[in-house]
C-alpha cells in the first residue's frame, strides 16, 4: 500500500513492465510487486537470468566505448530502459566529453527517471517515443537538436526487439533506421534467442508477458542475423552476448539473449 501511495501519474502498477522488471533482475529500485513476481517467476526456472542481463549490460558499455574510440560522438539508445550506470552517456563521455546521447524509450517510467538523472546534463536528453514509429523519432525535435544524420552515429537497439512482434517486423525496422545513417554508423543489437534456450524457461516468461506492456518473441540466431541486413557484421559474429569479446569470461545460462554489432560501410 505504501508503495502504492508513491506511484508516479501514468505509471500503471497492475501490469508487469519490461522495464521495471529488468531493474528489479539488474539490482534496481525502480519496480513494484507485480514486476518483482514476474522477474522470480521466470527466475525459478533460469536462476541465472541476472548473469545474462549483466553480460547484456557490459556488451552495451563495451560497445559504446569502442565506437566512442572511433571518433563516433553521437548516440541513439532506442529501448533504453531504467537508467543504470555506468550508462551509454557515462561510458561515451569519459572518451568524448561532449558526446550527445539521446535515450528512447515507450514505458514513461524511464522518462521520469531519466529526466531526474540528467537534468541540466547538456547534450544528453531522453524521451518518450516507440521503435515502431521511426518517423516519429526522426523528426523528434530533440533527436533532431542532438543527433547529425549526415555523420557516423551508434545505434543502440539492446535488449529491445523480444519485445517487438513479428507483424511490426524488426528488420524492416532496423532498415528505415538504416537508410537514414551516415556511412561509418554502427548498429548493435540483442535479444533473447531460440537457439540453445531452455524450453521451459522460456515458455514461462513467454506466458508472463502476455499481460505485461509487450509480449516476449524469442527469435533464431538466423532471423536476428536477417536484422543486420545492408550492414557487415562485425567479429564474432551475432553469438551469445557472454561472448562477445568479453573482458572476462560469463557462464552459459539458462536463457540465451544472441547480440551482435553491424557497420555500415
Ligand atoms: C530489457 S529492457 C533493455 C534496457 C537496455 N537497453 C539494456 O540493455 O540494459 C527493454 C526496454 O525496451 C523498452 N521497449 C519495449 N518496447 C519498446 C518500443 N516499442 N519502443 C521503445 N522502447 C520499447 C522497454 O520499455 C524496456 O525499457
Amino acid at each position: 500500500m505504501g508503495e502504492q501511495r508513491r506511484v508516479p501519474l501514468g505509471v500503471d502498477v497492475t501490469q508487469m513492465s519490461h522495464a521495471r522488471a529488468y531493474d528489479y533482475v539488474l539490482g534496481g529500485k525502480d519496480n513494484y510487486a507485480v514486476d518483482r513476481d514476474g522477474a522470480e517467476q521466470v527466475m525459478a526456472l533460469a536462476p541465472d537470468l541476472p548473469v545474462v542481463a549483466m553480460a547484456q549490460r557490459r556488451f552495451l558499455i563495451r560497445v559504446t566505448e569502442m565506437c566512442a574510440r572511433l571518433g563516433i560522438d553521437q548516440f541513439l539508445d532506442i529501448g533504453t530502459g531504467i537508467p543504470t550506470s555506468p550508462n551509454v552517456h557515462e561510458a561515451a563521455r569519459a572518451i568524448i566529453p561532449d558526446a550527445r546521447v539521446v535515450y528512447i524509450d515507450n514505458d514513461p517510467i524511464v522518462l521520469l527517471h531519466n529526466n531526474a538523472l540528467l537534468a541540466g546534463d547538456d547534450g544528453v536528453v531522453s524521451i518518450q517515443a516507440d521503435v515502431r514509429d521511426p518517423d516519429e523519432i526522426f523528426k523528434h525535435p530533440s533527436v533532431r537538436r542532438h543527433i547529425d544524420f549526415e555523420k557516423p552515429m551508434l545505434l543502440l537497439f539492446v535488449g529491445l526487439f523480444h519485445l517487438v512482434d513479428d507483424e511490426d517486423d524488426p528488420p524492416a525496422l532496423v532498415a528505415r533506421f538504416r537508410d537514414r545513417l551516415a556511412p561509418g554508423s554502427h548498429v548493435m543489437i540483442s535479444q533473447f534467442c531460440t537457439d540453445g534456450s531452455d524450453p521451459a524457461a522460456k515458455a514461462k516468461i513467454e506466458e508472463i508477458s502476455e499481460h505485461s506492456t509487450a509480449s516476449m518473441n524469442f527469435r533464431t540466431r538466423a532471423e536476428i542475423e536477417q536484422m543486420f541486413d545492408g550492414f557487415e557484421i562485425l567479429e564474432p559474429g551475432v553469438v551469445d552476448v557472454q561472448e562477445w569479446w568479453p573482458d572476462e569470461k560469463a557462464p552459459p545460462t539458462a536463457l540465451k539473449v544472441a547480440a551482435g554489432v553491424g557497420r555500415l560501410n
